[in-house]
């Protein structure tokens, strides 16, 4: 089948009422690792890659080895997302190369630092989802900020600062016409997330479940959701590694999310964590060992036990079977006829 559109992924999730996990690439191997996790799971899967991994790989490279996915795996549905498209120009490059599905990520300015305002936040996510539906490509927006930077996006701070407000989603929604809305409720990027256990005094699950309450109908996303486990924390730090004490976002959080309209899960980093992790072993424990493929083979297995739990755990497991993907160009005539422009339902407060 074609590469899907990540609108269908998503709109299948939400009849299906499972979430799907939107795991980042920047190489070959973490490529099939999900692939691998995705066929033993019969799971649709999304495969995302940041502006870092499209310049670290370099697009073409990196483009066609999800191209290869798609040929090896004709069976699994399979979106490819640019994650934290920071302009108009990220997100066209990205559509114009064939992906998908973009993320707008209007909430900071350019430097993917710096918090926009609200308008400013719409006008250029609508400015994409313009662009984007017009060739039947998916747009994701985000409402509120992340906190941290040491990992990719973010505003800094812990994460709580700029939580979404449930009002300026709705408004957010309405305005712009996006198919999925990132909402932030208390995580941020990485691997450092929260002192001790969260509950909810740091992560805000009772913000998404009031926005969900508003937008029963729109796609939440959550980000900086790897759970940062403490086995995989464990392997690196026995192998030689320093990282601190440090919790993620447990998974039982990001199920309540699922049953409260949360349909995409973004996770990065508890796969580099895996892939460290083995790599370490492998060098500590034969330092003679010079090739390549003894540890990237195990950094492969360890990433692909990772998303294949991931997989289970949101549900998405045993779906890849449920539909055929309908080409980006049909999609972008449901936009045009208005069949999938996406009308926000808006329950009362
Ligand atoms: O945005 C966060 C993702 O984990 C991607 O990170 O920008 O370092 O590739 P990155
Ligand atoms: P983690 O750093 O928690 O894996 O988050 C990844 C993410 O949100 C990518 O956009
Ligand atoms: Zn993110």
């Amino acid at each position: 089948m074609p590469l899907v559109s990540m609108r269908q992924l998503l709109d299948e999730a939400a009849k299906g009422g499972y979430g799907v996990g939107a795991f980042n690439v920047n190489d070959m191997e973490q490529i099939q690792a999900i692939m691998a996790a995705a066929k033993d799971t019969n799971s649709p899967v999304i495969i995302q890659a940041s502006r870092g991994a499209r310049s670290f790989a370099q697009d073409r490279f990196l483009f066609h080895l999800i191209l290869a996915a798609n040929e090896l795996y004709p069976e699994i549905p399979i979106a490819m997302h640019q994650d934290h498209g920071n302009s108009f120009e990220t997100c066209k490059s990205a559509i114009d190369l064939g992906y998908t599905s973009v993320m707008m990520d209007g909430s900071l300015k350019e430097d993917g630092k710096t918090p926009a305002s609200f308008e400013e936040n719409v006008a250029v996510t609508k400015r994409v989802v313009d662009f984007a539906h017009e060739r039947g490509v998916t747009v994701e927006g985000e409402i509120g900020v992340l906190g941290g930077v040491e990992d990719g996006h973010g505003a800094g701070g812990t994460g709580l600062e700029h939580v979404t407000d449930p009002d300026q989603a709705v408004e957010f929604a309405e305005k712009t016409g996006v198919d999925a809305l990132a909402i932030a409720i208390g995580t941020s990027h990485g691997a450092y997330k929260f002192t001790k256990k969260p509950d909810g005094s740091v992560l805000k699950m009772d913000v998404l479940i009031a926005i969900h309450k508003r937008l029963p109908n729109t796609h939440l996303v959550m980000h900086g959701s790897s759970s940062v486990p403490k086995d995989l924390q464990d392997v690196i730090n026995k192998y030689g590694g320093k990282l601190k004490e440090t919790w993620g976002v447990p998974v039982e959080e990001i199920q309540l999310g699922i049953r409260n309209g949360v349909r995409k899960v973004n996770v990065d980093t508890d796969n580099r964590l895996a892939m460290t992790g083995a790599i370490r072993k492998v060098l500590w424990e034969t330092p003679e060992k010079f090739d390549p493929r003894d540890y990237m083979k195990p950094a492969r297995e360890a990433m692909q036990k990772v998303v294949a739990q991931r997989m289970t755990q949101f549900g998405q497991a045993g779906h890849a079977g449920d539909y055929k993907a309908v080409s980006i160009i049909e999609i972008a005539k449901g936009y045009k006829d208005g069949s999938l422009k996406t009308k926000p339902l808006v329950a009362a407060k």
